[in-house]
C-alpha cells in the first residue's frame, strides 16, 4: 500500500489513505516525556500501543462508545475514521498522582471522592496548560454543549475502562484522551488508550515502585519498561478474550 504521510507526531505517523474519510496510524517506539525534553525508545512498544488501543476501543465500541477505529491491518497499524482532533487533552483521575500532587500538594495514592475530569491544551509551544471551563469558551477550543458531551463521555469510559482493568488486576489512576470530529459532524473517541496515555497499578504487587506498569517506568527511569507494557498487553489481550469468548 503506497501512502502519502499526512502528519507525523511524537508517538505516531498518520497516512493518507485511497479512501479520503479513512487514515492510517502508524505507531512508534519512540518516547518523549516532559514535552520532548526527554526523549527515547522503548523496544516493540508501537506493536503493544496499538494493540492495547484496538481491544480498549472496541471494547468502549461494544459499551456504546463511538471510536474512530476500523481495523489493523498490522500489529502497529490501525486504520481509522479521519477526524479533526479537538486540540484538548481530557484527562479523568481516580488517585492524586503525577501533576495533581504537583500542583495541588495532594498525596501520591490518595483516593479522590470523585473521578476528576480536566483539560488541558494540547499546545506544545505553551506546554499543554490546564484550561479553566472560561478559558475553554474564551479560545473557542469547544462549545458549552461539547464540553458537557466530552465530561459525559470522559466519566463513562472511566467508569467503563476501571472495570475492565480491574479484571486484568490493574488499577486505572488517571488517563488521557482526545476526541475529534469526522466530515458528518460526529464527535468520536480518537487518538489512542495505552500504557502512554493511562496510569496503571499492579494489584498484585504492593511495591510503590514495582507496581507502576505505565510510561512513568520511563518518565521516572524505573526499568524494566518493555516488560511492563508487554504484561498490560496480555492481560488486556486475556481478558478481552474471555469477556468475548
Ligand atoms: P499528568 O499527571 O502528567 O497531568 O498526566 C495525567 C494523565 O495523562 C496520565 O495518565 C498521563 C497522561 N498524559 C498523556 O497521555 N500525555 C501527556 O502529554 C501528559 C502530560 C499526560
Ligand atoms: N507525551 C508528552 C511529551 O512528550 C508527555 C508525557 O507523556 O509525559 O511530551
Amino acid at each position: 500500500m503506497s501512502c502519502s504521510l499526512l502528519y507525523e507526531g511524537k508517538a505516531k505517523i498518520i497516512y493518507a489513505t485511497a479512501d479520503p474519510e479513512i487514515v492510517l496510524v502508524d505507531f512508534k517506539d519512540d518516547a518523549t516525556a516532559f514535552n520532548a525534553l526527554k526523549r527515547g525508545s522503548i523496544n516493540g512498544k508501537g506493536a503493544i500501543n496499538c494493540q492495547i488501543s484496538e481491544k480498549l476501543f472496541q471494547y468502549l465500541q461494544q459499551c456504546g462508545i463511538t471510536t474512530h477505529l476500523i481495523d489493523c491491518p498490522t500489529l502497529k497499524q490501525m486504520r481509522v475514521r479521519k477526524v479533526k482532533i479537538l486540540p484538548l487533552e481530557v484527562v479523568v483521575r481516580n488517585i492524586a498522582a503525577g501533576s495533581l500532587c504537583q500542583q495541588t500538594g495532594l498525596p501520591l495514592g490518595e483516593i479522590l471522592p470523585q473521578p476528576l475530569v480536566e483539560f488541558y491544551y494540547k499546545n506544545d509551544a505553551l506546554g499543554d496548560p490546564l484550561l479553566t471551563h472560561d478559558r475553554l469558551l474564551l479560545l473557542k477550543l469547544a462549545t458549552p454543549d461539547q464540553i458537557d458531551r466530552l465530561i459525559a463521555l470522559a466519566l463513562q469510559c472511566d467508569r467503563y475502562l476501571s472495570e475492565f482493568f480491574s479484571n486484568c488486576n490493574l488499577t486505572l489512576v488517571d488517563f488521557k484522551l482526545e476526541f475529534g470530529i469526522d466530515s458528518s459532524g460526529q464527535l468520536l473517541l480518537a487518538d489512542e488508550i495505552s500504557p502512554d496515555t493511562c496510569r496503571l497499578w499492579d494489584n498484585l504487587e504492593a511495591d510503590l515502585k514495582n507496581r507502576v506498569m505505565d510510561k512513568d517506568r520511563f518518565r521516572q527511569d524505573l526499568g524494566k519498561v518493555e516488560n511492563a507494557y508487554q504484561q498490560v498487553l496480555e492481560r488486556v489481550l486475556a481478558q478481552f478474550n474471555a469477556m468475548n469468548s
